[in-house]
């Protein structure tokens, strides 16, 4: 192996540069040369690689987005784009490439291992939907925002007998909206993977006034039937179900702009080296992951095929916690 690519593709998450810089700085250290692929997939079709020395992934450690830009590219979903892509990789010389992002990247990244490309992805989604990995780079960072955001709600809440709705991202995932509640102390979390109705929600934040608690807060998921932009909407036409105003918060992208914290920063430096060891002992078509506590190959082919589970369980430790 002497040139490799890396690019990050899809949503970006907070701690892809980390990624970016480990994978960059640890194939220098193996003497290879290493090219960085700007806007993911699209770049790639369209041969957009810059070379990258270790200053040009100095100072970006500590910064959210991807140096490298992401895009979602309808293209490479085609045949044809998958070709343009090789063709252009096989163009350059390039023998192996590292792809940072969530499910929809490894999904491209397993198409071209299946036309015998070395890949090697790398977890990388605030959705935490990714399976092959117990947690993704960005998610820790993720949560921290929509904490944060649950925090100063939950002060304001307690002036004003009103009820909050905060809506977080996660697509088809309740993971963030879990974990959200279950941190946060919310009166209700809303999922994908357990649906409720507007009656019980009503119920859940009219109770936390009843037993005297000074505020009342439901943490939903985007992806769940019930989400933000429905609820306001119920509510509003129904107003007396709920006994009081409801004020509605959706954090939408501002939770993917921050900062990585240390968490991300040291999990996307160890996924970024992990990928770069694997390509060098000749191990490719993998998922790198955090599994049990260890750094681990996953095959992409299962990754794509599989479905993460969320752990229902905390879902009901959350509700009794609310009491
Ligand atoms: O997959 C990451 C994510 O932020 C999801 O949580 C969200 O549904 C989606 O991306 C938003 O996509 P876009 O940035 O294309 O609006």
């Amino acid at each position: 192996m002497k040139r490799i690519a890396v690019l990050t593709s899809g949503g970006d998450a907070p701690g892809m540069n980390a990624a970016i810089r480990a994978v960059a700085r640890t194939s220098l250290a193996k003497e290879w040369e290493v090219f960085g692929v700007q806007h993911g997939y699209a770049g790639l079709i369209a041969g957009d690689l810059r070379a990258l020395g270790a200053r040009d992934v100095g100072g970006i450690l500590q910064s959210g987005g991807t140096m490298l830009g992401s895009a979602r590219c309808a293209e490479f979903r085609t045949e044809e784009g998958q070709l343009k892509a090789l063709q252009e990789l096989n163009r350059l010389g390039i023998e192996g490439l590292v792809v940072i992002g969530g499910n929809g990247t490894q999904t491209g990244a397993y198409a071209l291992s299946q036309k015998g490309f070395p890949v090697v992805g790398i977890a990388s989604t605030i959705d935490n939907d990714l399976s092959g990995s117990e947690i993704t780079i960005g998610v820790d960072t993720a949560l921290n925002i929509a904490l944060e955001a649950v925090d100063r709600l939950k002060v304001t809440a307690s002036s004003h007998q009103r009820a909050f709705l905060v809506e977080v991202m996660g697509r088809k995932c309740g993971y963030l909206a879990l974990m959200t509640g279950l941190a946060g102390g919310a009166e209700a979390v809303v999922i994908p993977e357990m649906e409720t109705s507007p009656e019980k929600i009503a119920a859940d934040l009219r109770g936390a006034y009843d037993r005297g608690k000074p505020h009342a807060l439901v943490v939903v998921a985007e992806g769940a039937n019930y989400n933000a932009e429905k609820l306001a909407k119920y509510f509003k036409e129904y107003r007396e179900r709920l006994g009081f105003e409801l004020r509605v918060t959706a954090l939408g992208h501002v939770q993917r702009g921050g900062a990585p914290g240390a968490f991300d920063r040291i999990l996307a430096t160890r996924l970024g080296a992990a990928a770069t060891d694997a390509l060098a002992r000749g191990e490719h078509s993998v998922l790198m992951g955090l599994l049990k506590g260890a750094i681990t190959a996953t095959p992409l082919a299962e990754v794509v095929n599989e479905k993460k589970n969320l752990d229902l369980s905390l879902l009901e430790l959350a509700r009794v916690l609310a009491k």
